[in-house]
């Protein structure tokens, strides 16, 4: 990536609960990215955002439910998405809230420049209502007449309300998408977003009724501005909010499948409609699931992510979760598979390899020295690039899973050696040359593995590469009981 500027974005999370495993998947990766590019770019041209979407029916409910009144339900559940990203180690530069009176104001005057623009008109609408997923669904979504995401029936709904003229841009979409100027990936979902927006594009409705928790519609107060259209705009509202706007447009937004329709159409034709330059990416990830269904609130088959983190310990859970399946694809999950691999691939894999490494050298007083460029086995890649490259260019491309793999790869590669040439005999026949010569490959992998892991498992790096500098073994991963 040649791009100096690099604005990053997850989705803004709903607050009807605390925050669950699939919401840290997101930001997790998210915040990969981020420490990739901060480490390339430096930190000054990366921004980082995340936030909560606060408005709307599926919050108002929620609050109405525990008996409270929206805003003090909102304001005592955010802390507990900001302190889940503390806990994952998450470094986004800032947390939006869609209830600052700022966003609120952006949001307001976007409204009033769209409603200006001539792309908004009044009309009577009649439709299903998911409000977990707070949109309208066509009748040919629904599984045995319910939402198939969160199991439930939608309500019928007729209002009048303010329409955003979607059908307009049926040509402009289709020539941006095709021409790569405004970016879908995976592939695979960009043709199907492309293939919907070909069969029909309907008319979005951005104002409710019914809905009285939310921003009021300018000139007319007894609707309030649909939930979606307010968090969408939070990309922008943050750049101004945050002294941010050099980082207009946004490089990536990254979320899940559920709701690329939003981004990938509702919001580059808003864009286009307030003559704003478009975001140049919108990647979606496949779903975690267990037992093969969605793992969301409404479902209440939830992980949550501080119990993983106070188990595993943060970095654990990052790696587990990227490692376990590819980024773009669906994949079950359970707090068996997180403990597997941190017994498999971190106890015994990493965290092994550097303790023996250094102890062995430490106790017999072996001289490591500082590496050379860390070049694996053409074979597996079946290409000359080092390792590094190949990495770098994964995590650019979002393979997350890759990358883990080839780290993993090298890490295996180094325990062969070590196991096969069993350097601790070498040891007690005073072999100090050619116990070296061993242990030094070794070493030098290491230390490039240490820079690799770093976007992923931050505190795991960091503590790698004093072990490294000092020499000192100390245990990386203890082992745990579960
Ligand atoms: N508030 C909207 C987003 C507005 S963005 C302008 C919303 N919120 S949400 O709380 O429902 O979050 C949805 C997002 O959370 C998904 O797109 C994904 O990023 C993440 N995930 C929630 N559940 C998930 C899984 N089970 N699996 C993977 N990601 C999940 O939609």
């Amino acid at each position: 990536m040649s791009k100096q500027k690099i604005f990053i974005t997850t989705p803004i999370y709903y607050v009807n609960d605390k925050p669950h495993l699939g919401h840290a998947y997101t930001s997790i990766a998210a915040d990969v990215l981020a420490r990739y590019y901060r480490s390339q770019f430096g930190n000054e041209n990366v921004f980082f955002l995340t936030g909560t979407d606060e408005h709307g029916a599926k919050v108002a409910e929620a609050a109405k439910q525990a008996g409270k009144e929206p805003k003090e339900f909102v304001d005592e559940l955010v802390p507990r998405f900001e302190e889940t990203l503390k806990n994952l180690n998450i470094s986004n530069d800032q947390f939006i809230r869609t209830t600052n009176p700022e966003h609120e104001k952006v949001v307001r005057d976007l409204i009033e420049k769209l409603v200006a623009s001539g792309f908004v008109e009044k009309k009577s609408y009649k439709g299903l209502y998911c409000i977990g997923c707070e949109r309208f669904l066509n009748k040919d979504e629904l599984v045995d007449g319910k939402c198939p995401d969160h199991k439930t029936e939608p309500l019928e709904q007729s209002e009048e309300n303010y329409f955003f003229l979607l059908s307009k841009f049926q040509d402009k979409l289709i020539k941006i998408i095709e021409s790569g100027k405004f970016k879908i990936a995976p592939e695979g979902r960009k043709n199907e977003v492309l293939g919907k927006i070909k069969q029909d594009l309907e008319d979005v409705s951005i104002s409710r009724q019914a809905v009285e928790w939310g921003i009021s519609f300018p000139e007319d107060p007894k609707q309030t501005i649909y939930v979606w259209i307010d968090a969408l705009i939070n990309y922008f509202s943050a750049t101004k909010i945050y002294d941010k706007a050099d980082f207009w447009p946004p490089t990536l937004h990254l979320m899940a499948k559920d709701i690329l329709w939003f981004h990938a159409v509702i919001w580059p034709a808003l864009l286009m409609a307030l003559e704003l330059p478009l975001s140049e990416e919108v990647y979606a990830h496949g779903f975690f699931t267990i037992g093969g269904q969605k793992m969301s609130k409404t479902v209440g088959n939830v992980l949550d992510p501080n119990e993983m983190v106070k188990k595993f310990g943060a970095d654990a859970v990052r790696y587990a979760l990227l490692r376990e399946f590819p980024f773009g694809e669906d994949g079950d999950i359970s707090e068996e598979k997180i403990a597997l691999r941190y017994e498999k691939d971190l106890a015994n894999g990493l965290g092994n390899l550097v303790n023996r490494t250094l102890t062995l050298a430490k106790s017999n007083n072996i001289k490591l020295l500082k590496p050379k460029i860390l070049v694996i086995d053409k074979e597996i890649y079946k290409s000359n690039l080092t390792a590094r490259q190949i990495a770098y260019q994964d995590i650019e491309n979002l393979h997350f899973h890759s990358v883990l793999w080839l780290i993993w790869k090298v890490i295996k590669d180094a325990t062969e050696i070590i196991d096969k040439k069993q350097p601790w005999l070498l040891a007690k026949e005073n072999k100090e040359t050619e116990l070296s010569k061993v242990l030094n490959p070794v070493y030098d992998h290491l230390i490039s593995i240490s820079e690799l892991i770093f976007p992923f498992m931050p505190e795991t790096a960091e503590k790698m590469r004093s072990q490294l500098e000092t020499l000192e073994p100390e245990q990386l991963f203890p082992r745990i009981s579960i």
